[in-house]
């Protein structure tokens, strides 16, 4: 056991510890008699005995101590004088394995594993960092971690990124991907398809703004076709609709649009469409791969998609009729600021704040990711219980952050400037810490290139002199 230090005051779950061991920084976890800390924080303070500021102290917050295999909660203060030591590698894992568990990389400074209670998922996760910081990579992590468990992904992949990197963690723990690209094809994998004849009036504000007479004039519309049809037979409808009874102004600003929509959606919508049930099954990693679309498409498809996850696992739970989603899924949205932005009125935004209100009761899990935190709708923020948060310096951030996370505290918040890429601090319902300190695993991609100026020169031919005859 390696010693750190010596407790030199104790308030509550508040404890000042002298430190004596190099290896101490903030993210330490220490062991302090039978009980368990963490360090939030670190200063000199001035030695009274030698009038300089020489002693190093560290402020822990203690957690619990470990009873069993489980992390009981302190009934009385931590005794002052009381050896303190760093925590081994076998205490760190007892400590954050709980039930299910993951793990995405290991405890700051050691060799331990650093576990999440896999179960809580549901109360909805939120990786924030600025950018190059890590997220992707991280994240990568946590859905090949997800998967192994046996949990069906969604990822809504806006740089399609995904692929390569899943792939490439793919090599030892094989992992099942389904690729489907939006608006082009690429590799030839499948094209995501939205099935317009199962289109109901209001699911149209996926796609476009309508009126509410525009929308009672299409819902008649869609009233008179039966069977499988496509957006020139909603459109040729929309032109018979009856003059008498609904304002020509209506009928005709219902059809401009319906022309914009089928001109916009040419390459996504279809007859039959994609089975987004079907997408969701366990161990599979499904990736909507959305970077060749446009950002209109992407929005849309992102609202359609989230929409009927939500409502599949609500007709599962409830047994109702319509598309029943069987199992319970994480859906993961990349650059979430463009799809739950503060200030954006697309369905999207609304889509997404149904799963962070309403998911956890039907087994939808939301992880969002962003490099501009304080972009994102406050309320979703607030609904994602698990922070990952890595390398981020804008102050805007940061106070958007403290604002919309109960677990994260000043010490946190002030510990963001100086990690580096890979390491995170995690915080909420997936630990049964205070936080934790964990540099994520790295993905060894085949590409890797030690230099980014890595160019190979064209290579002078020589000229050879011509000779004159
Ligand atoms: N855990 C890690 N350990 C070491 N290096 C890492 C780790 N994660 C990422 N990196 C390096 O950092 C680079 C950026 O990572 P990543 O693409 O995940 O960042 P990002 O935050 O998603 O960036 P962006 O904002 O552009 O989406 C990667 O190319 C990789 O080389
Ligand atoms: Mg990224």
């Amino acid at each position: 056991m390696d010693a750190a230090g010596m407790v030199i005051a104790s308030e509550g779950r508040n404890v000042s510890v002298l430190v004596k061991n190099p290896d101490v920084e903030v993210g330490s976890i220490l062991r302090i008699g039978d009980s368990y800390g963490i360090v939030a924080g670190m200063l000199y303070q001035e030695d009274e005995k030698i009038g300089s500021k020489q002693r190093l102290l560290a402020e822990v917050q203690v957690f619990g101590r470990l009873s069993g295999k489980r992390l009981k909660k302190l009934k009385r203060p931590i005794a002052p004088y009381e050896a303190v030591s760093l925590a081994g590698k076998e205490e760190l894992e007892q400590i954050l394995s709980a039930g299910d568990s993951i793990s995405i990389g290991l405890v700051y400074g050691t060799k331990a594993r650093a576990f999440l209670n896999a179960g809580e998922y549901d109360r909805h996760i939120a990786v924030l960092a600025s950018t190059g910081a890590g997220k992707s990579y991280t994240t990568a992590c946590i859905i090949k971690e997800f998967s192994r468990l046996g949990l069906p992904v969604v990822v809504v992949d806006t740089h399609g990124e995904y692929q390569k990197l899943l792939s490439a963690l793919s090599a030892e723990t094989p992992l099942q991907l389904d690729v489907h690209t939006v608006q082009h094809r690429r590799q030839g994998f499948p094209e995501l398809k939205i099935p317009v004849s199962q289109l109901e009036p209001d699911d149209f504000n996926h796609f476009i703004y309508l009126t509410e007479p525009q929308e009672s004039a299409l819902g008649i519309v869609l009233d008179k076709l039966s069977g499988e049809y496509v957006m020139d037979d909603i459109i040729a409808e929309a032109g018979r609709l009856d003059t008498q009874t609904i304002h020509e102004g209506t009928i005709q600003a219902l059809k401009r649009k319906l022309i914009t929509l089928g001109r916009m959606f040419r390459n996504v919508f279809d007859k039959c469409g994609t089975d987004i049930s079907k997408l969701v099954e366990p161990g599979k990693i499904t990736l909507i791969d959305t970077s060749l679309a446009s950002q209109g498409v992407r929005r849309a498809v992102i609202s359609y998609v989230a929409k009927e996850i939500l409502e599949g696992r609500i007709n599962a739970v409830n047994r109702m009729e319509g598309t029943s989603i069987g199992y319970p899924l994480l859906f993961v949205v990349e650059e979430a600021h463009n799809y739950a932005g503060a200030g954006l009125t697309h369905s999207c935004k609304r889509q997404l704040q149904r799963i962070a209100s309403e998911g956890r009761k039907f087994g939808v899990g939301l992880c969002v990711i962003s490099q501009k935190p304080s972009k994102i709708d406050e309320e979703i923020l607030s609904q994602c219980n698990t922070g990952i948060y890595m390398h981020i310096t804008n102050p805007n951030d940061k106070t958007h952050i403290r604002n919309s996370f109960e677990s994260i505290n000043d010490a946190i918040i002030s510990e963001l400037d100086g990690l580096d890429v890979g390491e995170s601090i995690i915080a909420g319902a997936m630990l049964d810490i205070p936080f934790l300190l964990c540099t994520v695993d790295h993905i060894k991609m085949p590409s890797e290139r030690a230099s980014k100026f890595n160019f190979k020169r064209p290579v002078e031919e020589k000229k050879q002199k011509f000779e004159y005859v």
